[in-house]
């Protein structure tokens, strides 16, 4: 399978129910990747766009996170009900602006 355009990595990381920090698996991340794989072969784009488990991403605290490469945008607060935007901005090559939580730093000059 060749390189893919964009990759979605998303954090199924798991802490025990009682640690401080929370997990983006308490949070529902594990079925945001189904979600989203299966949104990516509705829209035909498999092929091109690919949702990958991550582990901790270090943005607990917001979860559930995702990252969105080549834009190198970090997404925060992710629900089930971000799933449709989410493919769809990621088949466009685009982002979904309202999640952004880190975008990309502007190039030093
Ligand atoms: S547990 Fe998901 S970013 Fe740390």
């Amino acid at each position: 399978m060749p390189h893919r355009e964009r990759y979605l990595f998303i954090c199924t990381n798991r802490r025990p129910d009682d640690h401080p920090k929370g997990s983006c698996a308490q949070k529902g991340s594990e079925e945001l990747v189904r979600r989203l794989k299966a949104a990516f072969v509705a829209r035909g784009a498999a092929g091109r766009v690919r949702a990958c488990t991550a582990s901790c991403l270090d943005l607990c605290e917001i979860g559930a996170s995702i990252v969105q490469e080549p834009e190198h945008v970090a997404y925060g607060h992710v629900t089930l009900a971000d799933v449709d935007a989410i493919a769809d901005a990621a088949v466009r090559g685009e982002v979904v602006e309202r999640l952004v939580v880190f975008p990309p730093r502007e190039a030093e000059t």
